[in-house]
């Protein structure tokens, strides 16, 4: 199944080579119009190719028109200003394209990803630290991200590179020794390690003797000593545990978790490969890889003390999966703050023959007004706190809105809006954008916030109920389609561009224009709701009604559930 962007797409491509074989461009394509006045989709490209034809851009329009004849799916074509193409959608088609919406599970999404590999690499906390508030943004969006490449056919592979090997551990190992409180370490174990990581870390910096101590640690533990060994293994534990709990709440799951450490064998090949094909060299007695060629700084990949950096293991860590996985794609989801070692890291790989694409998304730091949280320590606020608080207040905004309901269903509920509400509080903003979170915004019932699209799903589902406890022997299955009204038109224009919007989204990193999609659907599903009647409309208009609710419940469901956000059938 092809999505109406593409038919029509193929369609302009096709009527541009004909009319001009000489002077076509690439990238013919069509977009969809914000406003229906453009008609529903818009082709842009006239004015391009007029400058090659040495014509006006509205000749070059009409020609093309003139070439591409009827298409099925478009009643008219218009040229519009300087010579767009407008193209309005015909009414039959668009009928039958519902029809086909509604009877695939997939709701028309094409499967494009034909099974390539992309590997997606997200949430990677560091090992004996609380996951903080950026690890959600990773978390989040790269699951989001992951759960759009999975329904489009991509094999995906999703990878939890955990920080949990470096020099941060000999300060941890002798930190434990004499720091560590064991019953904190039992009812809050990372805040401990934490604690004690931080306590050692600052002696460190004032006692000498400290900090030699922490570096014989460090080398014991590299050297494979047994008592420190056991301990790193005991952090990484520790972490893992409170990871994993954070983790099931977010309904996120990982293929593989494969921390730095993972690499630790591969490191030395890679500086000598490096090395051997000039790509680094000897300087000052540091092992330098120089990217003037790429306009970047110059990138250690091993220290004058031959200790190896992060860009040496991710360099590692990319060998490490083209050779085993062959993924198409590798994507990294983190913060701003690692633009520049995402840089130098692509570079290098590039000189070393890597040919996949390799994507760094990144995304601002989540900004929170002051105070919000009880726990904050820099920039450092307990996930499982936030998490716990976005449930309190949902539960407070479900018993207020159902007060009929059994308790044990409103907490089920607000569990699904809370959670749903601090990730798509996230997902609805641009990554790249700052964003402020504040709850007002996240569990507001009336903006585009995730219980406004809870509670749309939850409407749309009663009035179907409605309908079959007053009509219980029509199947809806067997009513055409009849969109009579400019408003069933609209959303049923905005139902059929969902396949198209799903791809957008996962092939541009922005989930976003997923969650604005949804938001807009539910919007125009709420005029539409209010102006037409629906159970006391005639026989037949009536069905095609109820079906088109359907399928706007259908498409929510399914759109929802790809930015990882449950939808409780009753509210
Ligand atoms: N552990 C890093 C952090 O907490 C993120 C790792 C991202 N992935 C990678 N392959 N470098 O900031």
């Amino acid at each position: 199944m092809q999505t109406i962007e593409q038919t029509l797409s193929a369609w302009m491509r096709e009527s541009f080579t004909q009319a001009f074989p000489e002077t076509t461009i690439h990238g013919i394509s069509v977009v969809a119009t914000n406003s229906e006045q453009f008609g529903d989709y818009q082709c842009n490209h006239a004015m391009a190719v007029a400058k090659l034809a040495r014509k006006s851009p509205r000749q070059v329009a009409e020609v093309v028109l003139q070439h591409a004849g009827n298409h099925a799916a478009v009643e008219r074509t218009e040229i519009a200003g300087p010579g767009f193409i407008n193209i309005f959608i015909r009414r039959e088609w668009l009928e039958s394209a519902l029809v086909l919406v509604d009877e695939d599970v997939r709701c028309g999404v094409p499967l494009v990803g034909h099974g390539k590999t992309v590997l997606l690499d997200y949430s990677s906390p560091n090992v004996a630290k609380p996951m903080h508030i950026g690890h959600i943004r990773s978390t989040v969006i790269g699951n989001a991200l992951d759960r759009m490449h999975r329904f489009l056919g991509y094999h995906v592979l999703a990878d939890n590179h955990l920080g949990d090997w470096g020099t941060q551990f000999g300060i941890m190992i002798l930190g434990y020794r004499h720091y560590v409180n064991p019953d904190a370490l039992s009812t809050e174990p990372v805040e401990e390690l934490e604690r004690v990581y931080v306590k050692s870390y600052e002696r460190s910096r004032t006692d000498p003797a400290w900090l030699t101590f922490a570096r014989q640690e460090l080398v014991k533990l590299q050297a494979g000593d047994p008592e420190n060994r056991e301990l790193w293994q005991r952090f990484v534990e520790l972490s893992l545990q409170e990871f994993d709990r954070i983790y099931r709440r977010l309904d996120v799951r990982f293929d593989l978790v494969r921390g730095e450490s993972y690499y630790n064998q591969a490191l030395p090949g890679v500086v000598d490969r490096l090395c051997s094909r000039g790509i680094a060299r000897e300087s000052e007695g540091a092992t330098v890889a120089f990217l003037e060629e790429e306009s970047l700084p110059p990138c250690i990949v091993r220290k004058s003390d031959g200790g190896y950096n992060y860009a040496t293991t991710d360099l590692a860590t990319i060998e490490s999966r083209m050779s085993e996985f062959h993924p198409s794609k590798i994507v990294y989801v983190t913060d701003e703050r690692q633009q520049l070692h995402f840089k130098q890291v692509f570079a290098i790989a590039r000189r070393l023959g890597i040919t996949a694409d390799l994507q760094h998304i990144w995304f601002g730091l989540m900004r929170l007004p002051e105070g919000t949280f009880s726990t904050r320590q820099g920039n450092v606020i307990k996930l499982e706190k936030y998490l716990d608080e976005a449930e309190t207040r949902a539960l407070a905004v479900v018993q207020a809105g159902s007060p009929e309901m059994a308790p044990e269903r409103q907490r089920e509920v607000a569990r699904a809006i809370g959670i749903g509400a601090v990730k798509y509080s996230d997902l609805s903003q641009n990554p790249q954008s700052v964003i402020t979170f504040t709850w007002e915004k996240a569990l507001s019932l009336e903006g585009n916030s995730a219980p406004y699209l809870q509670y749309a799903y939850a409407r749309i589902a009663s009035v179907q109920d409605k309908y079959r406890a007053q009509f219980p022997n029509t199947s809806l299955g067997h009513c055409v389609f009849r969109l009579e009204e400019a408003v069933e038109r609209t959303l049923a224009i905005a139902i059929v561009r969902f396949p198209e919007t799903v791809i957008k989204a996962a092939e541009s990193y922005k989930p976003n224009i997923l969650a604005d999609y949804l938001y807009n659907l539910a919007a125009t599903y709420s005029t539409f709701y209010q102006n037409v009647p629906f159970l006391k409309a005639p026989e037949g208009i009536r069905e095609s009604r109820i079906r088109l609710c359907r399928v706007v419940a259908n498409v929510l469901k399914q759109g929802l559930s790809l930015l990882g956000i449950e939808t409780p059938e009753r509210i």
